[in-house]
């Protein structure tokens, strides 16, 4: 019986916006970035398609979708004929970004990089990005180095080789052919799970499909005592950072 992972958890709920901050935090954050309808964005790992439907919605954008899950594939795809929006959805891997160098304006990267071989899915987001264009990456982050054990932990569950500090994300941003590198957006784990005292947090949105193996269930309590345990030592933040010229 194959291995179910925490993916497949999130592909077989359906849950949108499946980053800290949900589409709130999306909006705000891209809302600065000054998009058109000629502007070239690519939504790398994508999942059920939230972000990438709003981008077309509210700007007009010329939006690239790609995840490599099947199933979240499947979702985007519905959710674009149902809101009626025009998006190129494409199955591809970020560590082989299946597009020519500098093709994008803005690549916007929620909650992938770190299930990655970081350096390589960086590298690509920069070769794909035109000159001047803009990366905004946002990925969980250590508070603190976090030791083997904790990785381990980490691991068990979402499958990630490592989890950079703040220090270490930027350096590798700067390492790889970035510039003027930022961090717009930020806080630990406990800061983002939505409470009474957070009203202008979402609540993750839903699709789930029928059939569901009752493993994932599993995987949905580990990933819940993990997002407690973890909920100070771990954090997210959203790096901003230009490809040099
Ligand atoms: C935590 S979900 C976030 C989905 C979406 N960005 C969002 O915020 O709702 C991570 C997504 O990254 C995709 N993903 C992970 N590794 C990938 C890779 N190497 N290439 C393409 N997509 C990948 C997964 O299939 C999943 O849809």
């Amino acid at each position: 019986m194959r291995e179910l992972t925490y993916h497949d958890f999130l592909a077989t709920f359906g849950i949108g916006g499946a980053h800290p901050g949900g589409l709130a935090l999306t909006r705000d954050v891209v809302a600065k970035e000054r998009l058109t309808p000629v502007s070239q964005v690519l939504d790398a790992g994508c999942g059920t398609g939230q972000t990438a439907a709003y981008l077309a919605k509210t700007y007009g954008a010329q939006v690239t979708a790609l995840d490599q899950h099947p199933l979240m594939l499947q979702k985007a795809g519905r959710r674009f004929q149902r809101e009626g929006v025009r998006v190129q959805l494409l199955q591809g891997d970020v560590h082989r970004l299946p597009f020519p160098d500098k093709s994008f304006d803005l690549v916007l990267v929620e909650s992938v990089t770190i299930f990655t071989r970081i350096n390589t899915a960086l590298g690509e987001y920069a070769r794909v990005l035109k000159p001047g264009g803009v990366l905004l990456d946002l990925e969980m982050t250590a508070e603190r180095p976090l030791s083997a054990k904790e990785l381990e932990e980490l691991s068990s569950v979402y499958n990630t080789r490592q989890v950079p500090t703040e220090t270490e994300w930027t350096g590798r941003l700067q390492g790889i052919g970035f510039e003027s590198i930022s961090v717009v957006r930020g806080g630990t784990v406990a800061s983002a799970i939505p409470n009474e005292q957070t009203p202008e947090q979402e609540l993750p949105e839903f699709e789930a499909s029928q059939d569901v193996d009752p493993r994932l269930y599993d995987i949905w309590s580990a990933h819940q005592a993990l997002t407690e345990k973890f909920s100070r030592r771990l954090g997210y933040r959203v790096y901003r950072a230009v490809r040099k010229k």
